[in-house]
């Protein structure tokens, strides 16, 4: 070998160990490429949030291997630094019982999971469609594990206050009150309901945030003000992003314009918001997650995370081809 082959061959070494990075001596986002776990295949978790306990992030979303309405529902994948993932397998499959409302066939996005300390319980909401209803169920659903990494069991689904439930996200507030915030009304309302104590149902406290025809809901709170990014309802098809601020989770609630900015902001980066990510002890420091659907192949959908920055009250996403944890010491709020 000679020495520059020698020296190309260390670097492309380097390059595998490095997990694709090519800029960053440490490890690296790259949104919307390929984000292979440690098992060496794709993330298979869309539609999802993440769950930080024990030191341990858990990733959980929509598992579309082998197919979107298959007995998988839900996978979980495991991290303790957000850059390498393993791979925790199924943790919600669906009924093998004909009669189940939560059968194979049925349709399950955006999984959510949060804990309930007065029950000890991990509860999970998702999105449900019943099978062969297409989207007309628009439905709300509840599983229920005792361990975080599942398995879950599948325990009911609604409509919450007799309101379409579709494109859902669960916010648990400081005072540890829960909440969902849901697109109701052929996704032309989007709305927020209070969670009962045990996190297993929906309290009659549920208001109307907008009526102004959006899906995928990603809120966070920064400094006492809740925002909420949210998407356009163009399908899998990305749109233009837009968010709302409150100061009170009930309402009012103002709406903002595109935070994105960059190549591809008209289409938040060609991405359907579903989560942000507060670091854990960083304050003010968020990851909007989002997913780059591939209709044909959803499970090779790419995520799409980027730093939020939040300034005089006002969000900013801003494109970035390859970025790491370091930007939130390089940029403090
Ligand atoms: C948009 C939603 O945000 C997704 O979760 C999914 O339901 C697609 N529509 C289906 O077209």
């Amino acid at each position: 070998m000679n020495k520059n082959k020698k020296w190309s061959f260390t670097l492309a070494a380097a390059g595998v160990l490095l997990a694709g990075s090519s800029v960053f001596a440490e490890p690296s986002f790259q949104p919307g490429a390929p984000w292979p776990a440690t098992d060496g295949v794709h993330i298979d978790a869309h539609g999802g949030a993440i769950l930080y306990e024990n030191n341990t992030y858990y990733w959980f979303g929509e598992l579309q291997t082998g197919g979107r309405r298959r007995l998988p529902a839900v996978s979980v994948y495991t991290s303790t630094d957000l850059y390498h993932w393993t791979n925790g397998g199924a943790v919600l499959t669906r009924s093998t019982d004909t009669n189940s409302d939560f059968r194979a066939g049925c349709t399950v996005e955006r999984p959510k999971v949060l804990h309930n300390p007065k029950t000890g319980k991990y509860v999970m909401w998702f999105h449900l469609e019943l099978a062969g209803r297409g989207y007309n169920a628009a439905r709300v659903a509840v599983a229920v594990s005792d361990t975080v990494a599942g398995p879950y069991q599948y325990v009911s689904s609604f409509r919450p206050n007799g309101n379409m439930s579709r494109d859902m996200n669960l916010y648990l507030d400081d005072d540890g009150q829960a909440y969902e915030i849901y697109s109701a009304r052929d996704n032309y309302d989007l709305r927020i309901c209070r969670l009962s104590d045990d996190f297993l149902s929906a309290t009659t406290n549920d208001v109307l945030i907008a009526g102004d025809h959006r899906e995928g809901p990603a809120p966070f709170k920064y400094h006492g003000r809740y925002y909420l990014i949210t998407s356009a309802c163009t399908g899998f098809a990305p749109n233009a992003a837009n968010y709302y601020t409150a100061d009170n989770l009930m309402g009012p609630w103002t709406a903002h314009p595109n935070p994105c900015v960059g190549p591809k902001a008209a289409t938040t980066f060609d991405g359907q918001s579903t989560a942000v990510l507060p670091l854990p002890g960083r304050p003010g420091a968020f990851i909007f997650m989002a997913d780059r659907w591939m209709p044909r192949d959803l499970k090779n959908s790419g995520h799409i995370w980027l730093p939020i920055q939040i300034k005089d009250g006002q969000l900013t996403i801003t494109w970035q081809d390859e970025w790491n944890l370091g930007w939130f010491d390089k940029n403090p709020q």
